[in-house]
């Protein structure tokens, strides 16, 4: 699932992993179980392979910094033309940083377009949590394990993560969105992160879509890693 794969699917509009709703996951744990409003502003959430999530503005507007990194032009200009948020592109070597205007959200916005896999650390200066819907589940499994090792490099010690992820029988569909299981996680991250399993359900019933393209079962679950 190179980027040009993900690059084509943009130019075409076929962003059926889009959602217009806030993710329930997130309002939950940032939200109502999140840090006090008024400590939020120190919490900078790192949103990888963000495309254009409207839980990025969700995050602003409820107090805490952002910093998505996404490669697709077309989906960072969609994420802050939709919102009306302006923005300035300061360019460099690797990446076009897309910065709102601090002003219009109630923090601020930051998107680095370009190639995850080109971050470094002093990228995410800052960053105290994760939030990656959608991002470890649109890889495949070999390149899982790269999005494994950069995380290790670009995260300092104490640092959270939000993951939802899907499993499903890899058999019955091909990905993306690809099946993580709670062995393959436990199996790659155990050494380097703490894992709380924090909600898991059947959401079989809830998306047709799936149904269609032959799925028997479908589990979502949300974990807590904390860099050790
Ligand atoms: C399944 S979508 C999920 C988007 C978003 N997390 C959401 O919840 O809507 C995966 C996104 O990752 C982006 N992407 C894929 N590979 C990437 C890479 N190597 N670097 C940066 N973005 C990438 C794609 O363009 C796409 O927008």
């Amino acid at each position: 699932m190179q980027q040009d794969f993900w690059l084509e699917r943009w130019q075409k509009g076929e962003t059926g992993f889009h959602q217009e709703q806030l993710n329930p996951y997130l309002a939950h744990f940032y939200g109502d179980k999140g840090a006090p409003l008024e400590k939020r502003q120190a919490l900078k959430v790192f949103v990888p392979l963000c495309g254009k999530s409207v839980d990025m503005l969700w995050l602003a507007q409820n107090g805490y910094q952002v910093l998505g990194n996404e490669c697709s032009e077309i989906a960072v200009k969609a994420f802050f033309e939709t919102h009306d948020l302006e923005y300035q592109i300061i360019k460099e070597p690797l990446f076009n940083r897309y910065v709102s205007a601090a002003k219009q959200a109630q923090a601020s916005i930051e998107i680095v377009q370009g190639d995850f896999f080109d971050l470094v650390t002093d990228d995410l200066k800052g960053v105290t949590d994760i939030y990656d819907r959608a991002s470890m589940i649109a890889l495949p499994d070999a390149m899982r394990i790269d999005y494994f090792k950069k995380m290790v490099e670009l995260q300092a010690e104490g640092m959270r993560t939000l993951l939802i992820t899907l499993t499903y029988p890899q058999q019955e569909m091909s990905g993306p969105p690809f099946s993580v299981t709670e062995e393959e996680l436990n199996k790659l991250y155990s050494e380097k992160f703490k894992i709380d399993k924090l909600l898991g359900k059947d959401i079989l019933a809830d998306e047709p879509r799936f149904q269609q393209r032959g799925l028997s079962a479908l589990y979502e679950t949300a974990y807590k890693l904390t860099r050790q």
